[in-house]
């Protein structure tokens, strides 16, 4: 079946590609204020909180913070109330998260489940 194999060749890369690529274009990685927001949605008040580790759009700046653009928006809100009760026992976040109140944090949650999730990339030494 060459022609097949043709296809498996050139389209499966390709296509991968293009998702990449169309991925990439929509998640601005740079500044913490270039996210996109979806449709219908205004970037929460408090997002400026969360900005500078996890990125405007979920995508963590560093290796050892989370992503949470794509995450469930109940249990990204949960971990924040975990965080804010001491069940998560994570000073960094608690102190990240302050008082903000319930309403804000599913704002919050609702915000950073709405972003799109991009393709892990791989990170070579
Ligand atoms: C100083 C950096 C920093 C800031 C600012 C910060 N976070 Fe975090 N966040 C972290 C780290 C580190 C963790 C991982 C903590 C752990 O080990 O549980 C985390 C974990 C989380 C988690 C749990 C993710 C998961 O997959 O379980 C959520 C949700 C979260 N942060 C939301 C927020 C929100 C919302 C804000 C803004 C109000 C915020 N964070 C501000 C560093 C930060």
């Amino acid at each position: 079946m060459p022609l097949l194999r043709l296809f498996l060749i050139c389209a499966v890369p390709g296509l991968l590609m293009l998702l990449l690529g169309a991925c990439s274009e929509r998640l601005p990685r740079s500044s913490g204020r270039a996210a996109l927001a979806p449709a219908g949605m205004q970037p929460p008040a408090q997002l400026g909180l969360c900005a500078a580790c996890h990125g405007a759009n979920g995508h963590a700046r560093q290796p050892d913070i989370p992503d949470l653009a794509g995450q469930k928006a109940d249990y990204l809100f949960k971990a924040m109330r975990d965080y804010q009760s001491g069940a998560r026992n994570v000073p960094l976040m608690r102190g990240a998260l302050g008082p903000i109140d319930p309403k804000q944090m599913r704002a919050l949650a609702d915000w950073y489940a709405a972003q799109p999730m991009c393709l892990p990339q791989v990170r070579r030494p």
